[in-house]
C-alpha cells in the first residue's frame, strides 16, 4: 500500500496550478491535494471537478489570500488543526494579475512581489516546520526572469525597490518576481542543507509559454502587442507549451523518483539547467532573504532556520 501524502498547490484553481494538481491527484489516491486560492467559490468549484475527473476524493480547496500575510498564516492553522496525512510537497505557482496600474497588499507591498514573493515565502517557511523528513517544495520561476532572453532592462538592487517601487512597469515587477522566485529557492535550498539534517528538496521550475491560462489578461495597448506577439516569439525561442502539458511536468518534479534528491536547481520543464548569470548572484539572494524576514515579520517559531 501506497503511503499517503499533502501536497498544497497555491493558485490550483486554474491555468498551471490546475492541472499540476489534477496530475498529482492522477497519479495515486493516496496522494492528498489541498488547492489554495483566495476565491473560496471558484476553489471549492476546481476541487468538485477535480475530483470528477480523476476519481480521487482527496481533493480539497482551502482559502488562501497570499496578499494577506494574516491570511497566510490564518491558512497555516487551518492546514494544523484538520487531519491530513503528512505534508509532502509545496507548489508555490499562484501569481496576481496586471491591472494596468500598481496595485498594494493588505499589508503595503506592491501586489506582483507581495503574492509572488512575499507570500509564497511566508507560507514555505512556516509549512517547512510542519514537514516530516522528507518532501518537496518548487517555486514557480520563468524564463523571464533571465535578462539575456528579453528586450527589456532586468536588475536586482534591494528587495524594498520591489517591494516599494516609484513607477509602475508591470513586465518589471513581474521579471523581478521570477528572478526572486529563483533566488528564494537556492536560499531555502541551501538553508535546508547548512542548518537542518532534513532531506527536503527546493527547486525552481520553468514551465515556458502558456498562452492557455488566466496570466497576461492585456490592459493597455502594450500589453495587447505583448500578448499577441508572445506566442510567436515563444515558438521561435522554443520555449512554447500549454498548461496541460507543463502542469503534467510540474507534478512529475514533485512526484517523479528521477528527480529525488535533486535541490536548489532550476528546471526548464523537464530539463535541469543553469538559469541566469544573475539569478545566480548569492549575495542577491541573501539580501531578498534578510529583507523578506523583515517585511514580513517572520517569527522563529515559524521557520526552521535561525534568525
Ligand atoms: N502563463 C505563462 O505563459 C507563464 C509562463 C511562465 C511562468 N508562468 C508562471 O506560472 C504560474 C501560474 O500562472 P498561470 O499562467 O497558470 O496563471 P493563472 O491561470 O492566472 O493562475 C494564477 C493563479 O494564482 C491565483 N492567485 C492570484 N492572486 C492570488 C492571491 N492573492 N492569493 C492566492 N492565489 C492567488 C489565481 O487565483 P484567482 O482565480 O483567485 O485569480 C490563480 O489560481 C505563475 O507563477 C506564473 O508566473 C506562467
Amino acid at each position: 500500500m501506497m503511503k499517503e501524502k499533502t501536497f498544497i498547490i497555491t493558485g490550483g484553481n486554474s491555468g498551471l496550478g490546475y492541472q499540476c494538481a489534477k496530475n498529482i491527484a492522477l497519479e495515486n489516491d493516496s496522494n492528498h491535494v489541498i488547492i489554495a486560492s483566495r476565491n473560496e467559490a471558484k476553489s471549492a468549484g476546481a476541487a468538485r471537478k477535480l475530483v470528477e475527473e480523476t476519481n480521487n476524493p482527496h481533493i480539497r480547496a482551502f482559502s488562501l489570500n497570499l496578499a494577506s500575510l494574516a491570511s497566510i498564516r490564518d491558512f497555516c492553522q487551518a492546514f494544523a488543526d484538520t487531519p491530513f496525512p503528512p505534508l509532502y510537497g509545496l507548489v508555490c505557482n499562484a501569481i496576481a494579475g496586471s491591472h494596468g496600474k500598481n496595485e498594494y497588499t493588505e499589508d503595503g507591498f506592491e501586489m506582483t512581489f507581495g503574492v509572488g514573493h512575499l507570500g509564497h515565502f511566508l507560507l514555505a517557511n512556516i509549512l517547512l516546520t510542519r514537514m516530516p523528513d522528507s518532501g518537496r517544495i518548487v517555486f514557480v520561476s520563468s524564463d523571464q526572469h533571465n535578462p539575456a532572453r528579453w528586450m527589456y532592462r532586468i536588475s536586482y538592487t534591494d528587495a524594498l525597490d520591489l517591494a516599494f517601487p516609484k513607477e509602475y512597469r508591470h513586465i518589471k515587477s513581474y521579471s523581478g518576481v521570477k528572478l526572486c522566485n529563483i533566488y528564494c529557492a537556492c536560499e531555502m535550498a541551501k538553508r535546508i542543507s547548512a542548518e537542518t539534517s532534513k532531506n527536503i528538496s527546493v527547486n525552481a521550475f520553468n514551465p515556458a509559454f502558456m498562452a492557455d491560462t488566466g496570466l497576461g489578461k492585456a490592459n493597455s495597448f502594450a500589453e495587447r502587442m505583448a500578448k499577441a506577439i508572445a506566442p510567436v516569439l515563444a515558438r521561435m525561442m522554443g520555449l512554447h507549451s500549454s498548461a496541460g502539458k507543463s502542469g503534467k511536468l510540474l507534478a512529475s518534479l514533485m512526484t517523479g523518483e528521477k528527480y529525488a534528491g535533486i535541490t536548489g536547481k532550476y528546471f526548464d520543464r523537464d530539463r535541469e539547467c543553469p538559469s541566469s548569470e544573475l539569478s545566480c548572484n548569492t549575495a542577491n539572494a541573501e539580501n531578498l532573504w534578510k529583507r523578506s524576514i523583515e517585511l514580513v515579520g517572520l517569527q522563529q517559531n515559524e521557520t526552521l532556520f535561525t534568525l
